[in-house]
């Protein structure tokens, strides 16, 4: 990494504990990072190891127990509801339960309607906005005819999570965190999904930090990996030195443990 250029988003000492003492947990332990403008990142590690924490933190969601974030050469500040608001605008997130994520009673429309709201576009007349939601909605296959007047829980997993894609479409953000962005699209869609990410990516130079237990995932999407182990950074270097030139046993377990497609199956093992 060019030591002159100053990370886009970093951070310094980063912890989070849950619970009081008696009942506590280190989800997060002292991780340090440093992000760069249109850097793909990707956050490797097993059930458990504190990625969605960590990225609920970077987002702001929730409180820093300890540490700092720095984002654009500053220390975030959101203490008060316009500066959250401004820093929402920068970074979005795709998450990991995209049912989680949305208003249930909210239908769809108004769910890119907000999207085209905050990027400045509330007074575009009716079929210019309606332009930009079918747009958004064609660039993840998805058609907006078939969603209008639609809520949320009539859609399935999979065209929940293109939906959220759809927003990041809309929005545009400088920063985008992808929490298991794609757990519930099958295989083939997946990579079209990823190919779309990585498109907004070279498109707006946008960040995209993706979260994901799938080191072979990482792989594929990613400039520079970190693996997470219980709380710690335990490794980070380049998407190359970190995965086919692993130092920690936990790394390369997390490689071990992929399926390699390309060998003949040993059933001889199987009892
Ligand atoms: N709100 C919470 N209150 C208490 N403990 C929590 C809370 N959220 C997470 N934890 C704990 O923090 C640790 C890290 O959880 P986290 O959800 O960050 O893991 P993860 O790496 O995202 O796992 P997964 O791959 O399963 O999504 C776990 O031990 C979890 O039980
Ligand atoms: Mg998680």
């Amino acid at each position: 990494m060019n030591k002159d250029v100053i990370p886009y988003l970093s951070g310094k000492g980063l912890t989070k504990i849950f619970g009081t003492s008696k009942d506590r947990t280190v989800a997060v332990d002292h991780v340090d990072f440093e992000f760069n403008r249109g850097e793909v990142i990707s956050i490797v590690g097993e059930s458990g190891s504190g990625k969605t924490t960590l990225s609920k933190m970077i987002l702001g969601l929730i409180s820093v127990t300890e540490g700092e974030i720095y984002f654009d050469g500053k220390i975030r500040d959101i203490s008060s509801h316009k500066k959250r608001e401004a820093y929402w605008k920068q970074i979005q997130a795709v998450f990991q339960d995209p049912f989680a994520s949305f208003n249930m009673f909210y239908k769809i429309d108004s769910v890119l309607l907000d999207c085209i709201n905050m990027r400045g576009g509330k007074n575009l007349p009716k079929d210019k906005k309606i332009e930009l939601m079918a747009e958004a909605c064609s660039f993840v296959n998805l058609k907006f005819e078939e969603l209008t007047n639609k809520y949320p829980f009539e859609l399935s997993g999979g065209q929940m999570q293109r939906l959220m894609i759809a927003r990041i479409f809309l929005l545009k953000p400088e920063i985008l965190v992808a929490d298991e962005p794609t757990s519930m699209i099958d295989a083939c869609s997946r990579a079209t999904i990823l190919d779309m990410l990585l498109k907004l990516r070279s498109e707006n130079d946008m960040t995209i930090i993706f979260i994901t237990h799938d080191i072979g995932l990482a792989y594929y999407v990613s400039d520079t990996v970190y693996i997470m182990e219980h709380g710690k950074f335990v490794e980070h270097g380049s998407a190359d030195e970190v995965i086919l030139n692993p130092k920690e046993a936990y790394t390369k377990r997390l490689i071990s443990d992929v399926p390699k497609i390309y060998e003949p199956w040993d059933l001889s093992t199987v009892g």
